[in-house]
């Protein structure tokens, strides 16, 4: 039996993925603001460091994977473009730099964040704010959606789950993860039944668009369904699955963006394209 840490505990998709893992035997470490093995607030970098050292000292510095679901949706209010940078981003990138020697150390240890298709399907994300976030820059990243009024929650949402899902393509692949065993990767869910959807819900303005956001499949998903996915990712069936950004979304990833990928290698990218294939893993 395995041991996984999972932040988000509390509640949906990570609360079931929890409740998933300990039905199937293995010790789960829960990480949340409130009902979990590691209570912290990971809105804050001391937070973050609490969670990470309450989780390694439970693991014993062994771990066999994780899953980061805590998150903040894109709702209304001044401050919630800088808590859904701290909590979305770097309440997952930190949590997992802190953890990466405690992963290589159980020798084939999976990891699964959870991004979102907002990541592909909000338009006109500014490349600034994702540019930021990656290079550790939380206040730029805040002030680059700050004239953007009422819709810089929406923005620092998708830019959050861009930037979250570079970060695992570009750590996923590097000796440092998969050359000590650890698989990396993402999964986007589409709309799904939880408090966090439910919140946006209450509101009207948000509900309609929510409501009449295009899903192949109809509907929307739920926890449950999204808890399968994310133990099957932690499972010996994806020892090969590397980098991947896994979308459970109905169908609206494909929709708006069918032609956009897979896509060739622009032939401008092939100097660039041949070194690395030179230089090797
Ligand atoms: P949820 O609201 O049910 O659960 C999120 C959990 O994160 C809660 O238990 C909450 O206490 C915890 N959390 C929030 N801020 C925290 C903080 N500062 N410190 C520690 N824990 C904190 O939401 P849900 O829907 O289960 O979301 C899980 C993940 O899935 C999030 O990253 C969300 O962005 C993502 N997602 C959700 C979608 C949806 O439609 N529900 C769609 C796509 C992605």
């Amino acid at each position: 039996m395995s041991t996984y840490a999972v932040t988000g505990s509390a509640s949906g998709m990570g609360r079931e993925t929890a409740r998933r893992l300990r039905s199937e035997g293995h010790t789960v470490i829960g990480v949340d603001l409130k009902e979990a093995d590691g209570v912290a607030d990971l809105s804050a970098a001391e937070g973050r460091r609490r969670a990470a050292a309450r989780a390694l000292e439970v693991s014993g510095g062994k771990r066999d994977g994780a899953v980061l679901a805590a998150g903040l949706g894109p709702t209304r209010g001044r401050d919630r473009p800088h808590m859904i940078a701290q909590v979305n981003y770097f309440g997952v990138v930190d949590l997992l730099v802190a953890w990466r020697p405690a992963l290589a150390a159980a020798g084939a240890a999976k990891v699964v964040v959870v991004a979102s298709n907002s990541a592909t399907t909000v338009p006109a994300v500014p490349r600034r704010t994702v540019a930021a976030l990656l290079a550790h820059d939380a206040a730029r990243a805040v002030r680059s959606v700050r004239l953007l009024g009422p819709g810089a929650p929406t923005m620092m949402y998708a830019a959050s789950k861009i930037a979250v899902s570079r970060w695992v393509r570009r750590h996923a692949v590097l000796p440092e993860w998969a050359g000590a065993g650890v698989r990396l990767n993402a999964i986007a869910p589409g709309a799904i039944m939880t408090p966090l959807l439910q919140q946006q819900l209450s509101d009207p303005r948000q509900a309609k668009a929510v409501r009449s956001f295009p899903v192949p499949i109809g509907g929307f998903g739920d926890s449950s369904q999204l808890a399968a996915w994310m133990c099957f990712m932690l499972s010996d069936a994806a020892d090969f699955l590397c980098g991947s950004v896994v979308f459970v979304d109905g169908g609206s990833d494909a929709y708006f963006r069918s032609d956009d990928w897979p896509r060739a290698v622009p032939a401008r990218h092939l100097v660039g394209y041949l070194r690395r294939f030179r230089r090797g893993v």
